[in-house]
This record gives structure tokens, C-alpha cells and sequence, in this order.
């Protein structure tokens, strides 16, 4: 018997020495350490060796056993590293790697991400609405009434079942206020799309910022001290501010906000930067309507909106002569921001 077990062992080493894949070894494994493999046979037919062998041939058995295992793990080993060597063969690692350029986020994405940052340390919360609005979500919750300009299809992107591209981010009061009971506390920047006639100030598709606080006991002052404290945060602190009486249907009192700072290029010149007012209890009566309860009963609650335009904004505060620049997608112009 010891004369099989060293017979095995050394047609083990030979097979695994012509091994030439993982494969192979795998095999190998199986048909010599396997359950029914031939060492592991040997060890079954222990059983009927006389005591005084056991020992002696257990011992032989094992070292076997150990021999073969270590021989398939540096063969193993071996072809690995033999693979690797290949793969590698007909490459230069001495040669200069290829660069790929950074990307980076568009010019109005910065500017719209630190708005974001501003309103957030004052508690607004981000919301959303869709593009494709419905006109009680862009025009009549909001109070605009159907003979109002803003609805004119010479104005206003319509689909063929009545649906349109919002005109504005005001939407967005609405679908919070149908969703959410005061207090409110929510921005909402994103698209909004008119029929103008495109030049170096105007596209149809542009960016708005828009912002509305619902609670009891809103204020005029809450408006101004928020909307104050978001334009020095952005612009300077040494920003002055005109809250100039103005009309719009969802806002009563309105306001246009103008702004005079050094950061805006001149700072004698007043620019007119957003608009803003004390929600209409008219638009809040469109949303019990909807809602079917009172949650934005005007007795008891009160409210500020505000939107601005991004565009004009990034414009002026990076110098860009052309708001078509923002959309021609030239890699020379958004290199530099
Ligand atoms: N939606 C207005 C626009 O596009 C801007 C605006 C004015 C938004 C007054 C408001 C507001 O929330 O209260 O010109």
C-alpha cells in the first residue's frame, strides 16, 4: 500500500506540472482529493490495515494529500500570474495616460444651487411641479382671468388638448398648497417658457426661481426681511433695495423689487431683479376649492410669493453679454465657469 500512495502522489505532481488552465488543476483536484478521488479512496481502504500500520500510513497519507494541495496552489498561482504576463504583453505602461476633460455644472446651475443654499438656511424647502401645466395650474388658481394677455396663444406655448407650457414657476404655489397644509415654506426653481421672439436677452425657454410662505400672521415685513436677506447673501451685503407698488393677479398688495449694488455692475443704476406680494385670498379659495376643505382659509392664514428670473441674474453677475450663450452648448463659453 505505501508503494500506491507514493505512486499516486508522483502521478499527481506530473499531471499538475503539465496542467495549462484553471480548468485542468480542477480537475485534477477532483480525481485525486475529491470524495471518490483515488487518495481519498486510499484513506477509505485505512479501515482494514492491521492497528500497528495505521499510524504510519495515515502519516504517509496525509503528507500525500498536503504535497498535491500545495503543488495545485502554486501551479495556480503560476498560471495566473502567466495570464496576467500575457495580457500585459503588448502594453506600454511607460507611455502618458489620456486625459479626460472635467466637466463641470452649467453657469446657471451654480447660480441656482447657491439661491437654493440661501433660501434652505432659512427653512424653504425645495418643491416641484411639471412643465406641462394645466391653465387652472398656470392661469386660474392663480387669478389670472381668461382675457388676461399672459393667456394669449401669441404668448403662451398650448398643446392641442388645452394643456400648455407653464409660463411661469407659479404653478408650483398651487400644486404645494393642493398637497400640503400650512405652515409653507417652499421654493421652486425650474423652466418656465414663453413665445418670445428670441434675441441676446430673451429665449422661450428660461429659468425662474419662485418662493411662498403660507402661516398665520405673514407679513409685509416677513416678505421684505427675507427677500433683503436672500439678495445680500447673494450680492453683497451692501445691496439697497426699492419695493415699488406693482400689479399682479395673484398677489395683493405686489411688488416689483428693484436693487442697486456694486455686484451688478453699476451701482447707480436701480434694476428691477423680481416680483412679489401678499398671496390673494382669491388664490387661496381656487385651492380649498380643489382641496374640498378650508386648510387655506384667508381668515385665518396668510401668505408671501415671490419669483425672479436666473438668467438675467447669471448674466449680469458673470458679465455675459448674450443669453443665447447659455443654450449654444460651446464648450469655449462653458470652459469658463
Ligand atoms: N410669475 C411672475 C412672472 O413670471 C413673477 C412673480 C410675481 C411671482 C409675483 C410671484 C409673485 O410669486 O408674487 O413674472
Amino acid at each position: 500500500m505505501d508503494s500506491q500512495i507514493d505512486q499516486l502522489r508522483v502521478e499527481a505532481l506530473q499531471q499538475i506540472a503539465q496542467a495549462t488552465d484553471e480548468a485542468g488543476l480542477d480537475a485534477i483536484r477532483v480525481q485525486f482529493l475529491g470524495r471518490s478521488g483515488s487518495i481519498s479512496l486510499l484513506s477509505e481502504g485505512m479501515k482494514s490495515l492491521p492497528k500497528e500500520d495505521k499510524p504510519r500510513f495515515g502519516k504517509l497519507l496525509n503528507d500525500a494529500r498536503t504535497a498535491v494541495t500545495s503543488a495545485l496552489d502554486e501551479a495556480r498561482t503560476e498560471l495566473q500570474a502567466r495570464a496576467d504576463r500575457a495580457a500585459f504583453s503588448g502594453v506600454d505602461v511607460t507611455l502618458p495616460g489620456i486625459a479626460r476633460a472635467q466637466g463641470a455644472l452649467h453657469p446657471i446651475t451654480q447660480l441656482q444651487d447657491r439661491a437654493v443654499q440661501i433660501f434652505r438656511r432659512m427653512g424653504f424647502a425645495l418643491a416641484d411641479g411639471p412643465d406641462i401645466e394645466t391653465e387652472f395650474h398656470c392661469f386660474d388658481a392663480l387669478n389670472t382671468p381668461a382675457d388676461h394677455p399672459a393667456r394669449n396663444e401669441q404668448d403662451t406655448f398650448y398643446f392641442q388638448d388645452g394643456r400648455l407650457l407653464r409660463t411661469h414657476t407659479s404653478s408650483v404655489q398651487i400644486r404645494t398648497m393642493e398637497s400640503a397644509v400650512p405652515p409653507i415654506r417652499i421654493i421652486a426653481p425650474g423652466a418656465a417658457y414663453r413665445r418670445d421672439e428670441i434675441d441676446a436677452t430673451h429665449l422661450a425657454q428660461f429659468t425662474q426661481m419662485e418662493g411662498l410662505y403660507v402661516d398665520s400672521n405673514v407679513s409685509v415685513a416677513d416678505l421684505k426681511g427675507t427677500l433683503e436677506f436672500f439678495f445680500r447673501e447673494l450680492l453683497g451685503s451692501d445691496a439697497q433695495f426699492r419695493f415699488r407698488p406693482h400689479f399682479f393677479p395673484f398677489t395683493e398688495p405686489s411688488y416689483e423689487v428693484d436693487i442697486r449694488t456694486r455686484a451688478l455692475g453699476n451701482a447707480d443704476r436701480w434694476l428691477e431683479i423680481a416680483g412679489c406680494g401678499m398671496v390673494d385670498p382669491a388664490v387661496f379659495e381656487a385651492v380649498n376649492g380643489r382641496r374640498g376643505d378650508r386648510a387655506f382659509d384667508p381668515e385665518k392664514v396668510t401668505g408671501f410669493a415671490f419669483g425672479f428670473g436666473l438668467d438675467r441674474l447669471a448674466m449680469i453677475l458673470s458679465g455675459v453679454p448674450d443669453i443665447r450663450l447659455f443654450t449654444d452648448n460651446d464648450q469655449r463659453f462653458l470652459r469658463q465657469f
